[in-house]
């Protein structure tokens, strides 16, 4: 049973290595030249220090003119020979591991953008990052440094292998017995060496997240007074980090050491052997010294072997993880319409959608639909649906059960960049870009846009007051997350990205919250406009913002509970009734109102 495993782990890492060495294979060439040319920078070493000598003995003590005139140029060949081979095998190496990192970060990058939203809501980014930043180099490493004397050693301990056979079969047999021994420990110690390599890549992904949260929240973390409780979470995963290099390191050099009895094992072996009368028959004395000079020559390219097997197994560990990412699905974009221009009529058709399977449906049988050109407000209770209704319509989101159609083609049918290209979203949460105010607001409009149009948009979303007074105006950096602009202001940023996009289908969830009344009135007034020729789904707690919607929707646990326009509502004296009766303080005899709690009704909370 363990063997089996350990036979299977063998296999999927070989198969890994085999992966990876596909991001190698292009630069086989270059590869190929760096060993060749590292093994002439070797060679050339040695020969240096023997040519020495006779060149001396030829210039100062032989007095040999045709020596004491090449000298010089023979010592400036080699010389320069060596520069070249150790720059070629340098450079050459340099280059492989140096393409193998940026193309493995390449495809990491391009699969982060393609990622379902699932995928990222179960990972953290410090781990993503850690992946992208630190498990290519280790392949890398794997792949090059590795490859390359793992080859070396490997030919060395092959060659004196077969010395040892030529010079003497029955003491190469004695000693090949200890062969198993060592088979079974390299493939022990790398079994390990491969699980500790992926504990500490896991732990370098925790330090980096716990590091990216207190960058990213470090408001927070000052005004909650987080320090001590962030340096103790910090300290808890370095140290785990440390302590799993040490387990790492410990290993390496355990490991070598117990090799290094094993071999010598065997070399006792053959010590004994050689005491036996019968043997030493077989074997002359200068025999003998060439095998035991050989076996002696072979410790230290298997020693070395060994620690590159840990080099190796990080690699693979690092890999490992790298193409868990890669090949984890995609979103699914197998739809192939691409509609030029749509109308903008919607239609949720008994939409269901789960986030997880042990969790309460987000929604449950929703049907709604929305004719072209048309407003429909979502309202409800903080964690009835809204948001999650309006991920579905530019399919960040797949529904469980259901189908959303748009002028009649369901949106599966339609290739994501297409549908995508037809909706403007303002998301609850305002996401800027680190990069200028311009940019921002171009965002969902690569390239082909005017400042003219950016202005305007600018102007539109209210923005232009505070844009104007930024110290390089639209040119200013926002900072990340748009961290040097207010709620308000990154808000309209949001608002006229989505603006400039001139899409036929309008998402705005909750995309005038952090405005006070006056520019909220504003912003509310160029959206109106835009509203008026555009399919828009609008999402509000602020009752008085949607009132002139076209129909109203509420939600309540994941279910439409009601529909009408804000009048028929309000006549119906239902859930919509006692939601615009707590946040304009006046009674009704809605069914939300008698079965609230007491401190509900007690209270009109404007943020319900
Ligand atoms: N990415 C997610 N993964 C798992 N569950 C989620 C996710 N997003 C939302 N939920 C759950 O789905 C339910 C509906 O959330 P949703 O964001 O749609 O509510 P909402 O009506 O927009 O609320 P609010 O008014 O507070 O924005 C909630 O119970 C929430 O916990
Ligand atoms: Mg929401």
């Amino acid at each position: 049973m363990t063997g089996q495993s350990d036979s299977q782990q063998t296999q999927t890492g070989l198969a890994i290595y085999r992966r990876l060495l596909a991001y190698g294979m292009p630069y086989w060439k270059m590869f190929a030249i760096s060993v060749v040319a590292m093994i002439l920078y070797a060679m050339l070493g040695p020969a240096f220090a023997k040519l020495i000598q006779p060149l001396i003995d030829g210039t100062f003590i032989d007095k040999d003119p045709a020596v004491m005139r090449n000298a010089p140029w023979i010592l400036l060949g080699l010389s320069l020979v060596r520069g070249v081979t150790g720059f070629a095998g340098d450079y050459c190496s340099g280059y492989v591991s140096r393409r193998i990192i940026a193309n493995l970060r390449r495809d990491l990058f391009d699969q982060l953008l393609y990622l379902p939203c699932k995928y990222y809501d179960r990972s953290s980014s410090g781990q993503l990052l850690s992946r992208l930043l630190y498990n290519t180099e280790q392949v890398s490493n794997a792949l090059t440094t590795g490859l390359v004397s793992a080859f070396k050693d490997a030919l060395t301990i092959i060659g004196l292998t077969a010395l040892m056979i030529y010079e003497n079969l029955i003491l190469s047999t004695v000693f090949m017995l200890v062969g198993p021994l060592l088979v079974f420990s390299i493939r022990f110690v790398s079994k390990r060496f491969r699980n500790i390599s992926a504990r500490i890549q896991e732990s370098m992904g925790n330090v980096s997240h716990v590091a990216q949260e207190v960058i990213d929240a470090h408001r927070i973390v000052k005004v909650f007074n987080g320090s001590d409780y962030e340096t103790e979470k910090f300290a808890r995963e370095n140290e785990s980090n440390a302590r799993r290099y040490l387990r790492l390191i410990s290993t390496d050099s355990l490991s070598s050491a117990v090799i290094q009895f094993i071999y010598i094992s065997g070399f006792a072996a053959i010590l004994y052997v050689v005491s036996l009368e019968s043997v030493r028959q077989t074997i002359t004395p200068g025999s003998l010294i060439a095998f035991v000079a050989a076996m002696a020559m072979m410790l230290s390219p298997i020693k070395r072997l060994i620690s590159i097997m840990s080099t190796i197994q990080k690699g693979i560990a690092a890999g490992d993880s790298i193409f868990e990412m890669l090949d984890t699905e995609r979103e699914h974009d197998t739809g192939t319409l691409e509609l030029d221009r749509i109308e903008g009529h919607i239609e949720y058709r008994a939409i269901s959608l789960s986030y997880n399977e042990d969790q309460q449906p987000a929604l449950s049988d929703v049907n709604l639909t929305i004719e072209a050109g048309k407003t429909v407000a979502l309202v409800g209770q903080s964690g009835s649906g809204k948001t999650s209704l309006a991920r579905l319509l530019p399919r960040l989101y797949e529904p469980t059960a259901g189908e959303i159609r748009i002028d009649g083609h369901a949106i599966r049918d339609l290739t994501l960049a297409n549908l995508r290209g037809h909706i403007a979203y303002v998301g609850q949460e305002v996401t800027l870009f680190n990069d200028t105010v311009a940019n921002n607001i171009a965002y969902g409009r690569r390239g082909a846009v005017s400042p003219e149009e950016i202005r305007e948009a600018a102007r539109a979303a209210h923005a232009m007051e505070f844009i104007e007074a930024l110290p390089q105006g639209f040119e200013t950096m926002v900072g990340q997350q748009g961290l040097i602009l207010s709620g308000g202001q990154r808000q309209r940023i949001a608002i006229a990205r989505a603006l400039l996009k001139n899409a036929p289908i309008l998402i705005l969830d909750e995309a005038t919250s952090a405005l006070d009344a006056e520019s909220e009135r504003h912003v509310q007034a160029a959206l109106d406009i835009l509203m008026a020729n555009r399919t828009t789904l609008v999402i509000a707690h602020r009752l008085s913002t949607i009132q002139n919607a076209d129909e109203i929707c509420v939600l309540r646990d994941g279910r439409v509970v009601e529909q009408g326009t804000h009048a028929e509502l309000l006549a119906a004296h239902g859930a919509y009734a006692d939601l615009h009766a707590l946040q304009f303080g006046h009674a009704t005899g809605g069914s939300l109102r008698r079965s609230a709690p007491a401190a509900v009704q007690a209270s009109p909370n404007p943020a319900v």
